[in-house]
């Protein structure tokens, strides 16, 4: 699929970029040579008459991504929540781009359901609604069951998404390759990564199953959570292009008032929706990323009901208790203990001072303890340790950043409930819990017990195991460097062959 068939996605994206005026922007961003910058924009200039116009009043980039569709501006979406990739400047002006689409009639999404579960829509359901909601993906509908009269959600895939996605995807790809090969300074960057990571998003969103299984995996980590529900997936009827929950009846978290209205206590419900999140990255290492207001649902009993499990987060066991002993220290302003907590994990190179890294996390600590209780925020206290911590030479980690930026999210939602909410107050028992539960004298046992049943498992093999391990170990070599899908050369003739182009047009032109 990759291939020069795609010439022409090329030339419309670099002619809307350079129109919109998001090519510059985009260069800087990936820190192109002078000479790189000026050979690209030479050559995309003539053709900016070609490129889409987009929405004069966004900003540069959203405009050009707005203007060439779903993929564009999903990526640029998951472009919004890696500011360690786009700078933090650009990642907030990228959350502007909304995926409202409008929807497709409902007899289009019937005949999904139909080829999908490979029954009548009349035979399954007793009503099946106009759209209630429609994004660049998916769109959802309401039903009623026949056999129950119960009542569900049912997700459906726009017919040929899969494809359109490919497709551009794929233009990605180009560009970034293109990126590698003329713009190494851009290393920082890796284009291609980028790419990859954005890649592995948009797939797990384009399978409905795989949001089912995430639906079903969070439902039996939280089944005891008090004040939180999920709606049930109903397997029979779901597959990959299409999804059906129990439907959940309750006030959108973005109606504050009429949440109030309907007597819930704002100031509980705060508290409640900040600690399940924190729960749930720290208890289960499972939690759903993409919290913001229209996503959760106030049930009229109280509860909170979180939708939409197509971006889940997750984070390792010893990750999470690395973060928990930090945020401890935080809590306990106790700089020093987090600054050996990183040493200790080998996050900060251990040749590093771990006095002046102690001081600096005073720096990012005590202003932030400084403030009003309103004030404080964790997702800022996280994104200045990864600031402090990336000076000290750790390497970023994506859950973290995913983690971070919920956390962003959490605290927004939390604060329309209750904008006088202390997050640390409410944060803190959670951390304390879980530092309780995972760190102490019952963890340790809890461990030993694990690695007992795994070594007891491995028990015939672990001497071949050790031999090839060691064996491996002395055999060890650098690791073979990476293969570019385009290589420079390609380039050169592709840049060729336009430069050859213009020529010809101005040539006829005068
Ligand atoms: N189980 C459900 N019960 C009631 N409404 C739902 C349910 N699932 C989704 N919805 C409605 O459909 C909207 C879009 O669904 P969502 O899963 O968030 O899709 P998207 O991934 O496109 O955001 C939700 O904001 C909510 O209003
Ligand atoms: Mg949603």
């Amino acid at each position: 699929m990759r291939g020069p068939h795609n010439i022409w996605r090329l030339i419309r994206t670099g002619a809307t970029l350079e129109r919109t005026g998001a090519m510059p922007v985009l260069l800087d961003a990936v820190e192109a040579p002078r000479l790189t910058r000026m050979a690209i924009r030479g050559l995309v200039w003539p053709f900016q008459w070609l490129g889409l116009k987009g929405d004069e009043t966004l900003p540069p980039v959203p405009r050009a991504l707005q203007a060439m569709g779903p993929a564009y501006i999903k990526f640029g979406q998951v472009l919004s929540t890696r500011p360690d990739v786009v700078g933090s400047g650009l990642a907030v002006e990228l959350r502007v781009l909304q995926d409202k689409l409008p929807p497709f009639p409902v007899e289009v999404a019937k005949a999904e359901v139909e080829k999908e579960l490979g029954r009548p829509v009349d035979a399954l359901f007793s009503m099946f609604s106009e759209p209630v909601a429609a994004a660049s993906i998916a769109q959802v509908h309401q039903a009623q069951l026949r056999e129950s009269g119960d009542f569900v959600a049912v997700k459906v895939l726009r017919p040929g998404i899969e494809r359109a996605f490919q497709r551009d995807i794929d233009t990605f790809y180009l560009i970034a390759s293109f990126l590698d090969a003329v713009s190494p300074s851009s290393r920082r960057l890796k284009p291609l990564d980028v790419i990859e990571h954005f890649e592995g998003v948009v797939l797990g969103e384009l399978d409905l199953r795989l949001e089912s299984a995430s639906a079903s995996e969070f439902a039996a980590n939280t089944e005891t959570d008090k004040g939180f529900t999920l709606p049930r997936v109903r397997w029979a009827l779901s597959a990959r292009r299409v999804m059906t929950l129990d439907w959940a009846e309750g006030i959108n978290a973005a109606e504050v008032e009429a949440i109030a209205a309907a007597g819930h206590d704002m100031t509980q419900l705060a508290q409640r929706v900040l600690q399940l999140f924190l729960k749930h990255a720290l208890r289960d290492g499972f939690f759903h990323a993409d919290m913001h207001h229209g996503n959760l649902k106030i049930a009229p009993n109280g509860d909170i009901i979180a939708l939409d499990f197509g971006i889940m987060g997750h984070l390792d066991e010893y990750t999470r208790r690395v973060y928990a002993e930090i945020l401890f220290g935080f809590i306990q302003r106790d700089y020093m203990r987090v600054a050996e907590v990183h040493f200790e994990a080998g996050y900060v190179p251990a040749d590093r001072d771990v006095n002046a890294f102690a001081r600096a996390l005073r720096a990012v600590g005590e202003p932030i303890f400084g403030m009003n209780a309103e004030q404080i925020s964790m997702a800022r206290l996280l994104s200045y340790l990864f600031e402090v911590t990336e000076r000290f030479g750790m390497e970023t980690r994506t859950e973290l950043i995913l983690l971070q930026r919920t956390m962003v999210v959490v605290e927004g939602v939390a604060r329309t409930f209750d904008p006088r909410m202390n997050i640390w107050d409410a944060a803190k028992p959670v951390v304390e819990t879980y530092i309780a539960d995972s760190i102490g004298p019952r963890a340790m046992i809890a461990d030993l017990q694990r690695t007992a049943r795994v070594l007891g498992r491995f028990g015939p093999r672990l001497p071949a195991l050790a031999e090839s391990a060691l064996i491996r170990l002395s055999e060890e070599r650098d690791p073979a460097p990476r293969a570019r899908p385009w290589p420079a050369v390609g380039w050169m003739a592709v840049g060729a062959g336009l430069a050859t182009a213009v020529a010809a047009v101005i040539a006829g032109i005068a």
